[in-house]
């Protein structure tokens, strides 16, 4: 962050104040108005946050009108076509791209706490058959600070470090055991001779009595999923994983708070949204065109799941790089599935009607992922399970970045308050 010695100047009520710009390295501009209240008594309104920096990040670099997506510098495609999930992880965590040693380091210490507590799989017991599995991933998290009491000071290098190995290692094993209870199968344990995306794939598909391998190509198509969902910068559910970590709250409590933003259907929840969408289009005869006209119908409540983005209003370089693997992954696995065309004509139809142009809505990362989860046999219900387990590293490199960074205030926005103004209570018997 460079301190421009540029600063804005703001008149109010005939008075002038000037606030220091600060400029980022890829020139993005901002001016401070941490005093604002104190110097002139108003705050300012944002509904979103749509135009409100809460913080400075060195993570993730995004640029919504050109359409970049870069983590530590690095471009996102770049990192597609050649690392791993695990390499890109460390990037994001601890700032560079790892060195043999260091990955070697960093995936041992992981593989070997795949492990859950045999006390922990018993909650797996207590839930509903039918619970959606983003509930039990974030109870389960959420549970981890009752079992980990040895790690859970946020200013102790050395109990984080442990945490984040923890929730690396264990969130594959959490999340395969809720889809494995919720089909009443036997839970499937880490198998540590298996990389990162082959174990998750072998603890969800194998049962016990017979030989199941994970197709290579499987555990490819994933470990790019995971990459292209590792990080956003100051998306919703990280956003809320940095205002819980703001408080002081450990690393657990603060990542089962990200898993329940990342299930909402307009954030994580999208992919689910968009298979149902696809489904019911195709359910209803693939008139594409009907549900086109329905998403620009103000009266109805009705949006193309999978379009448009709060910050790419050009296109989202994930759709880019997910459209092609979607084609590839079909193809390899011979999978055909009548929802994918349904998907690309929609594509098209909205790409080329004014309204969806006028407002720059463009495919998001989560309009072709959900045709690749299922070419995978992953069930709808665990789409935004998936995600999360991509988003892990980006949750933990910004808890972290923002503890480490020392200066992080806990978050605490004002509101403009709008109800009654004061009135004196009345008896419950003398109540109208
Ligand atoms: N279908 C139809 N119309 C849409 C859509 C859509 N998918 N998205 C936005 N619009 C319209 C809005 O109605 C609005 O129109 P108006 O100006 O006439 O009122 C305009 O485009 C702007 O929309 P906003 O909701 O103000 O845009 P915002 O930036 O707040 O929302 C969001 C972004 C939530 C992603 C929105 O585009 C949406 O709901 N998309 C569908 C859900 C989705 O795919 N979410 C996943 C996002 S990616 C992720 O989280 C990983």
């Amino acid at each position: 962050m460079a301190d421009t010695k540029k600063t804005v100047q703001l008149s109010i009520d005939g008075k002038n104040y000037d606030y220091p710009v600060i400029e980022g390295s890829e020139k993005e501009q901002a001016f401070d108005i941490g005093n604002l209240r104190a110097q002139t008594g108003y705050i300012t309104m944002d509904n979103g946050f749509a135009n409100t920096s809460t913080c400075t990040s060195a993570i993730t670099f995004l640029d919504g009108d050109k359409g970049i997506l870069r983590y530590r510098g690095y471009p996102i495609e770049q990192l597609a076509e050649k690392s791993s999930f695990l390499e890109v992880a460390y990037l994001l965590i601890y700032g560079n791209l790892p060195t043999v040693a260091e990955l070697t380091t960093f995936t041992k210490e992981i593989t070997k706490h795949t492990l859950l507590r045999e006390d922990l799989v018993k909650l797996y017991d207590g839930f509903p058959r039918d619970a959606h599995p983003m509930a039990v991933l974030a109870s389960v998290v959420s549970a981890m600070s009752t079992f980990y009491q040895d790690s859970l000071n946020p200013k102790d290098p050395a109990q984080v470090q442990e945490s984040i190995i923890r929730l690396m290692a264990k969130l594959p094993t959490i999340a395969a055991f809720a889809y494995k209870t919720s089909i009443g199968q036997p839970r499937i344990y880490p198998r540590n001779d298996l990389e990162y995306c082959s174990n998750f794939m072998n603890m969800m598909f194998a049962v016990p009595s017979e030989p199941f391998q994970v197709r290579p190509e499987i555990a490819e198509v994933m470990n790019l999923l995971l990459i292209l969902h590792a990080d956003h910068e100051q998306n919703c559910s990280t956003s809320t994983v940095r205002m819980i970590g703001s408080s002081a709250a450990n690393l657990f409590a603060s990542i089962a708070g990200g898993v329940c933003a990342l299930w909402g259907p307009l954030h994580g929840g999208a992919n689910q949204e968009v298979m149902e969408m696809l489904q019911t289009i195709h359910n209803d005869g693939g008139d594409v065109d009907k549900y086109v006209k329905l998403a620009k119908d103000k009266n109805s409540t009705f949006r193309l799941m999978g379009f448009g983005h709060r910050v790419y209003k050009n296109f989202d370089p994930r759709a880019a790089i997910i459209k092609k693997a979607c084609d590839k992954v079909l193809t390899t696995l011979n999978v055909k599935t009548p929802l994918l065309d349904i998907a690309k004509r929609l594509e098209d139809a909205a790409l080329k009607d004014p309204y969806f142009i006028e407002r720059k809505l463009y495919p998001n990362v989560d309009f072709y992922s959900g045709i690749i989860y299922s070419a995978l046999n992953i069930p709808v219900n665990m789409f935004t399970v998936m995600f999360a387990l991509g988003r892990l590293p980006g949750w933990i490199s910004h808890w972290k970045e923002m503890n480490d960074s020392g200066t992080a205030k806990i978050g605490r926005p004002r509101q403009i308050y709008t109800g009654p103004t004061a009135r004196d209570y009345t008896p419950l018997q003398a109540r109208k």
